[in-house]
């Protein structure tokens, strides 16, 4: 199976990120028969980080995530989108079968007005984009989480219009596959996100990571005291590491009332901390040499673009841009 998917280089990758996204990512790279293609959207990002510098140290923190994490660019097709430039030429095909009142609907656009980001066409164009991404490489399954959703049926509607319009089955109508956490909760209890401030950085470690677990908000009960389980912001996240076993064992200590909230969030700062700590050493060792992670980008882009010529190619002549007479 085509596996495809992408993340936008906006800032450090979170819990929220790797439990609703990455995790799934490399457990696709090792079934037998996928074939992954996974990227740095890093043309997506453009709508909203506005320095070039930041925007390149982001993409490489990105690629440094991944490949600290497991990815294997041996088996894995891992590329910066804007090193694909055929995407564009794609998106702007799509743009010209999608009616207006699709992308009028899309949550993430009213979503990120209502966060202040200023509307720009870009903006309102990012889903065209991103079923370019998909399509470019006839994805049939893209992992996401659920914020995603949405995105991803516009994809299947603009593939389909694509292919009516000009009478072939050109693009693959791709699925979408949700992580067994769809959405993990932040240091507040909202969805964690980038653009909450309520993450806990995947690669946070020492101080840091102590102040984002410290800081999660908890309600105010005495110490001794039973402590509910339901919505509770330190359990969400324990779960995660934890067996369930050893989840039932915290639960039970939460209802005897004989665990306060400082200990429970020291148990789960002692959890992140181990559970990261290989891919901390990992990183550690790529850091040393910025050009090897470049290279890793530069063959997967080269692997990419060859297939996404040849779709493109297919589009061009689906739609009479190829000269032919
Ligand atoms: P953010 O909300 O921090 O800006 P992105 O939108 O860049 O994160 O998300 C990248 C990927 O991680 C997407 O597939 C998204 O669905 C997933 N993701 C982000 N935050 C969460 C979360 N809190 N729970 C589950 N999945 C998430
Ligand atoms: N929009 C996605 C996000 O914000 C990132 C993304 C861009 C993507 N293109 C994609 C995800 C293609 C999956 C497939 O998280």
């Amino acid at each position: 199976m085509r596996i495809l998917s992408g993340v936008q280089p906006t800032g450090r990758l979170h819990l929220g990120n790797y439990f609703g996204a990455i995790q799934q990512h490399l457990a696709l790279q090792d079934e037998p028969g996928n074939e992954c293609y996974y990227f740095i959207a890093d043309y997506h990002a453009l709508t909203t980080v506005k320095d070039a510098q930041a925007l390149r140290e982001n993409t490489h923190e990105v690629a440094l995530t991944y490949l600290a994490l497991g990815l294997d660019p041996q088996r894995t097709t891992f590329y910066r989108q804007s090193d694909i430039p055929e995407i564009c030429e794609l998106a702007w095909m799509l743009s010209t079968v999608t009616g207006m009142g699709l992308l009028e609907r899309a949550h993430s656009y009213k979503d990120k007005i209502a966060r202040g980001i200023r509307p720009s066409l870009g903006l309102f164009y990012y889903p065209v984009l991103m079923a370019a991404d998909i399509l470019i490489v006839k994805g049939e399954v893209v992992p996401v989480g659920q914020d995603q959703v949405q995105h991803l049926e516009m994809t299947q509607d603009m593939a389909g219009y694509f292919n009516s319009t000009y009478g072939r089955e050109v693009l693959v109508r791709p699925e979408w596959r949700l992580s067994k956490v769809p959405k993990v909760p932040g240091t507040d209890g909202e969805k964690m996100s980038k653009s909450y401030g309520n993450t806990i950085p995947i690669f946070a470690d020492g101080k840091a990571l102590k102040k984002a677990v410290m800081g999660i908000v908890t309600r105010p009960i005495e110490l001794g005291q039973p402590l509910p389980i339901e919505d509770d912001n330190v359990l969400g996240l324990y779960r995660l590491f934890a067996s369930k076993e050893e989840t039932a064992e915290m639960e039970e200590a939460y209802r005897q009332g004989s665990i306060g909230y400082g200990h429970a969030k020291k148990q789960l700062l002692e959890r992140i901390d181990a559970y990261f700590a290989p891919a901390r050493e990992k990183r550690r060792e790529l850091e040393k040499d910025p050009s090897t992670v470049e290279d890793v980008l530069r063959d997967g882009a080269a692997r990419a673009r060859e297939v996404a010529r040849e779709t493109l190619e297919e589009c061009r002549q689906a739609c009479g841009l190829d000269g032919r007479l």
